[in-house]
């Protein structure tokens, strides 16, 4: 069976994603920033669980190095935070800001770039960053700068790496995973993290190299930039 690295497994939609990935066989590589504290991560059936900071260098380079000889079907980049809202100009918190933007546009890359030659002996070869409907210029709504901003930077860094890695065999792709009931996203969200998680493998199981570069919903649908 294929395995899976995901990232921030241990509550939201990365840990359904190891659930639902686990309950189909898949070895799963599931990371926590702190293994001790994830008791629902750990309670998930075979699951291999280990410690990941995706912000920090020597952390990741310690795992990729564990991990080494290790073939991995699918990297999944999922860890992100919300980061505070609400700010008007004048008020801008920048420290706040490079915290978002260090997390969820820089953090993403370095995690790949480390696991990029355990994801290209394998046999799927496929590299997935979870980003948002809110990284979208085309749909922006305006508010929260910082968040939307981080994903969008995510998203070109993302389609420059898919441009750079597709004569290696290797498709990168950012999906948004719908509004989903998670601690992000809140009770008042649209979709469970069982339905979002459902739709998003579904996407996953239908990549092929075609598809690098690619911005899609949960739904299979692409999405605009
Ligand atoms: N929920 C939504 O409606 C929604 C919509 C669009 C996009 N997304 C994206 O979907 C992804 C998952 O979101 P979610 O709703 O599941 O969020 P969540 O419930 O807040 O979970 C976030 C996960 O990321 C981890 N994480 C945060 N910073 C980290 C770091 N520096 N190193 C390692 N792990 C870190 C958290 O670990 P700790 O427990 O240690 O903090 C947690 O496991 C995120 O990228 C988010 O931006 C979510």
């Amino acid at each position: 069976m294929p395995t899976v690295l995901i990232t921030g497994a241990n509550r939201g939609i990365g840990l359904e994603f190891t659930k639902q990935y686990a309950a189909d066989g898949w070895k799963v590589i599931a990371t926590a920033r702190d293994p001790g504290k994830a008791d629902a991560l750990k309670a998930v059936p075979g699951v291999q669980v280990e410690a990941l900071e995706v912000t920090d260098d020597a952390s990741v380079a310690a795992l990729a190095k564990k991990l080494a000889g290790t073939k991995i079907d699918v990297l999944l980049n999922n860890a992100g935070i919300s980061g505070p809202r609400g700010f008007a100009i004048g008020e801008w918190d920048f420290k706040a800001w490079e915290e978002v933007l260090s997390v969820n546009a820089v953090a993403p890359l370095r995690v790949t770039q480390a696991f990029l030659p355990h994801v290209e002996a394998s046999e799927k070869k496929q590299v997935v960053f979870i980003s948002s409907r809110m990284a979208s210029i085309t749909l922006n709504g305006g508010g929260s700068a910082f968040y939307r901003s981080s994903k969008t930077a995510l998203n070109m860094a993302v389609s420059c790496l898919a441009l750079e890695v597709k004569d290696r065999g290797i498709t990168c792709t950012v999906m948004h995973p719908g509004w989903v009931k998670t601690d992000m996203g809140g009770p008042g969200a649209d979709i469970t993290t069982n339905e979002s998680v459902s739709g998003l493998r579904k996407v996953i199981g239908g990549l092929d190299i075609s598809k690098t570069g690619k911005f899609f919903n949960y739904d299979g649908a692409e999405f605009p930039w």
